[in-house]
């Protein structure tokens, strides 16, 4: 399943936001538009229904509160909302549509408190709250019902959706030196600090299956590559892996993950989330750190490995070069252009000028990011 429709109301630099989302599809925009933002809507969504450690309120605090989320160009305006909407595909009507809302109480405690909260299946409304449980006691509404298990009943599968949803924005110096940093595990770890502990925990011929995809896709991108292997320290029993390159004529001549390059670290590890998640997976400007000649090859590589398992790709990026592979469509492009009023969220090809453009032969890549700028005149795109 994907999540085929985003709508959002009041959060952070966005004041409105309804687009609707296909399996792989890219968000585009200069710096501090609002990529990330609009990607934490999802980790919200998943936060709330996290078994340990998550939940309604926690989600609102970890996000420095109401007031920090609410969109600070929409004057007087206290509800923040979003919906979702569940499908089988980009282009199938929704089975599931979760809607939530939510403002700081003015009284008591400061909890953040729902305004609405409303579950369809299909088009049968399930869940619509405040009900009369809510008005006689008021104190329910600092809690949603799709976290709750007593509640949730009829709707649960929207909470493991969305519970599996993974956010990753790696940072290969944590991948590569675990031992020596030490560091907390942030939570969901994002930044790849238990990836090779990940890798050596699944059944070792699921292990081999996917570092056997990588290996190829691996070979696509990286010169004279040829064998990634995953290996224990023979003596502290520690998980590695371990490259081996064509030119080297020795047995010995390996390389492990300490040694590979930080774009081959960074491009292992989205492989590998891609393959063993079957839900959504946000991924946060992916060309950072990765050789040059790899980055048109994300795109298709991206579409390959989500579709055979089903999953559903966001990704952040800044890259023209990432868009320029003629395989993608407008419609998996989302532009977030700032204004004054708050950044606006567009499909490209919805764009006039853009539409003409590609159907005139133009990659994304060409016309697209030049149009996120914040001084674009219409028409410009071309000329410069
Ligand atoms: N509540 C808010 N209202 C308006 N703007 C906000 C709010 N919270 C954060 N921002 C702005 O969002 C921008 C950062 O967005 P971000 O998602 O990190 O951008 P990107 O990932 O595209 O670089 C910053 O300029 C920040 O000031
Ligand atoms: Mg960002």
């Amino acid at each position: 399943m994907i999540i085929n429709r985003l709508v959002a109301k009041n959060w952070r630099n966005f004041q409105q936001i309804n687009v609707p989302l296909r399996e792989r599809q890219f968000i585009v925009g200069p710096n501090a538009s609002g990529k990330s933002n609009l990607l934490d809507i999802f980790r919200f969504l998943r936060d709330i229904v996290k078994v340990d450690g998550g939940g309604f309120q926690k989600a609102v605090k970890d996000r420095g509160g109401v007031s920090n989320i609410q969109c600070l160009a929409a004057q007087n305006v206290e509800e923040v909302a979003i919906e979702i909407h569940i499908a089988e595909s980009a282009i199938s009507s929704p089975i599931w549509k979760y809607a939530i809302g939510f403002h700081q109480e003015k009284h008591g405690d400061c909890f953040a408190s729902l305004t609405h909260e409303r579950v369809w299946r299909e088009d049968e409304l399930l869940l619509d709250r405040p009900d009369s449980d809510d008005s006689e006691d008021p104190d329910r509404l600092i809690q949603t019902a799709l976290e709750q298990s007593a509640t949730n009943a009829k709707f649960r599968e929207i909470g493991k959706f969305l519970r599996n949803i993974t956010y990753l924005h790696l940072v290969p110096q944590f991948i590569r030196h675990v031992d020596a940093i030490q560091g907390k595990i942030i939570e969901d770890d994002p930044f790849g600090q238990g990836f090779l502990a990940k890798v050596a925990s699944v059944h070792p011929s699921t292990r081999r299956s996917r570092l056997k995809r990588i290996e190829r896709a691996l070979k696509l991108a990286v010169p004279q590559f040829e064998k990634l292997e995953f290996v224990r320290d023979k003596i502290t029993g520690q998980p590695h892996l371990q490259a081996r390159y064509e030119h080297w004529h020795s047995s010995e001549a390996v390389h492990q993950e300490n040694q590979f390059s930080d774009g081959m670290l960074r491009f292992i590890g989205l492989m590998w989330s891609l393959l063993e998640n079957d839900s959504i997976v946000l991924l946060e400007e992916p060309e950072l750190s990765l050789n040059i000649g790899i980055v048109p090859k994300l795109a298709p590589l991206i579409s390959r490995m989500g579709r055979n398992n089903k999953c559903q790709v966001l990704i952040s990026t800044q890259s023209d070069i990432l868009l320029k592979e003629g395989c993608i469509d407008g419609r998996e492009v989302l532009l977030l252009i700032p204004t004054r009023e708050g950044t606006s969220a567009q499909v490209s090809s919805e764009i006039h000028d853009i539409r003409i453009l590609l159907e005139n032969g133009f990659t994304v890549g060409e016309v697209v990011l030049s149009k996120t700028r914040p001084n674009y005149i219409g028409g410009s795109v071309l000329m410069k």
